[in-house]
């Protein structure tokens, strides 16, 4: 009887902590105005994703798996995703059209934006990377390394929209609780 407890009472815990963590999650990016970044990715979309030659791959394949990631690791993929969009894909893509370049550097903004308010409001004790959170980001980098770096950087930015997407998910459904 007494082990069934603790069990449970484990199990409450980790149920708080959890709920805790999303809440946390959810003020933390509340003042980020998603439909802004949708609006500028809406512009440019067509314009990558037809410039892309590799539609047999992807990139941020782990998101489509959407399962596979746990609440407790959204902060932290969400937090990997930022910094690879960041550090590598707008770092190595090259465009010419000023208007692209524009609403890329919109959408660039925004994620830094993104990152600080995630950094100021987690800080690291909640928003720790798990084994699989760290293997979900080490599956976006093993993609991207495979393709030729420039078609990996357009493939990316086409597939902002999964990005976008999860996040939005992960808001709504933070939002409910
Ligand atoms: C994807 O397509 C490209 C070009 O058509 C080809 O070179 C590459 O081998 C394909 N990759 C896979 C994983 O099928
Ligand atoms: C975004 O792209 C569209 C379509 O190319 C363009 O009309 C618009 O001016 C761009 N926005 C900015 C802020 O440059
Ligand atoms: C993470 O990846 C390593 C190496 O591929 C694997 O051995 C390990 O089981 C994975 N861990 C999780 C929790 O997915």
């Amino acid at each position: 009887m007494k082990a069934q407890c603790i069990s449970h009472c484990l199990l409450g815990m980790t149920l708080i902590l959890y709920s805790v963590h999303t809440h946390s999650l959810r003020r933390c990016l509340i003042s980020v105005d998603m439909r802004l970044i949708e609006k500028s990715f809406h512009e440019i979309k067509r314009a990558l994703q037809n410039k892309d030659t590799f539609q047999n791959v992807t990139i941020l394949s782990t998101l489509q798996s959407l399962k596979t990631i746990k609440p407790i690791d959204v902060c932290c993929v969400t937090k990997n995703l930022l910094t690879f969009y960041k550090d590598r894909v707008f770092k190595d893509h090259q465009e010419l059209s000023p208007q692209i370049l524009r609403n890329i550097s919109n959408i660039a903004n925004s994620f830094l934006y993104m990152q600080r308010a995630l950094q100021q409001c987690q800080g690291q004790r909640w928003c720790q990377c798990s084994q699989e959170a760290i293997n979900a980001t080490r599956i976006v980098h093993d993609n991207y390394n495979q393709l030729e770096v420039r078609s990996a950087a357009l493939k990316s930015l086409g597939e902002l929209d999964i990005f976008l997407a999860w996040i939005d998910k992960n808001h709504q459904e933070t939002s409910a609780t």
